[in-house]
């Protein structure tokens, strides 16, 4: 499916407001793989298409994952804002013709995030994040900060996350801590913090 069809399908999809959202981290997502040297048209694709199933009804999208045989773990069960990234994934490759693993695993980590993720997936979370139309505090330090350092971004990502979680008493899917480490042990171990 070329990108235009892509877009077409989406459009007819999403919410119009998550539409817009898609198209603003397609756009971001090749700013950044320009700037850091990862695959242009990869992170197109791959941004556009990261909320795919997202405005899919909760109770339609666990019988896709079901019907997918998409294994969730308990957290990913009781907390159905982190269903439409594995979800994505396989819709992405089923309805959408998408079988790049690098772009369908960049859909499957951007609400979590993971350990040792590649330049792309990590280029798709940030995207996510500061798109042209989100608007949160601390937004405009984090788009400077993506740009300058894709490390340190994602450190203060994931802290914006936990803090987001936390505060709403939501369920924190450990791979968010992971990755947070992660990061953070290897700056110490490169004497970088
Ligand atoms: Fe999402
Ligand atoms: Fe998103």
């Amino acid at each position: 499916m070329s990108r235009d069809e892509i877009i077409l399908k989406l459009k007819a999809g999403l919410k119009e407001s998550r539409f817009k959202h898609s198209l603003g981290v397609m756009e971001t997502s090749i700013i950044l793989a320009r700037r850091y040297g990862a695959d242009v048209k990869k992170a197109g694709i791959a941004g556009l298409i990261h909320d795919c199933a997202r405005d899919i009804p909760a109770e339609s999208q666990l019988k896709m994952v079901e019907n997918f045989g998409i294994l969730l773990d308990d957290i990913e069960k009781l907390e159905p804002a982190l269903i439409h990234g594995p979800l994505g994934a396989a819709i992405a490759r089923k309805n959408f013709g998408v079988d790049d693993e690098e772009i369908l695993n960049a859909v499957r980590l951007h609400t979590t995030g993971d350990k040792n993720m590649t330049l792309l997936e990590k280029i798709i979370f940030l995207s996510d994040y500061i798109e042209p139309g989100r608007c949160f505090p601390g937004v405009e330090d984090l788009r400077v900060k993506a740009f300058k350092d894709l490390d340190e971004a994602m450190i203060s990502a994931y802290d914006s996350t936990i803090k987001y979680v936390t505060e709403r008493e939501s369920l924190l899917h450990p791979r968010t801590v992971c990755a947070r480490n992660f990061i953070l042990l290897h700056k110490r171990r490169e004497g970088k913090a």
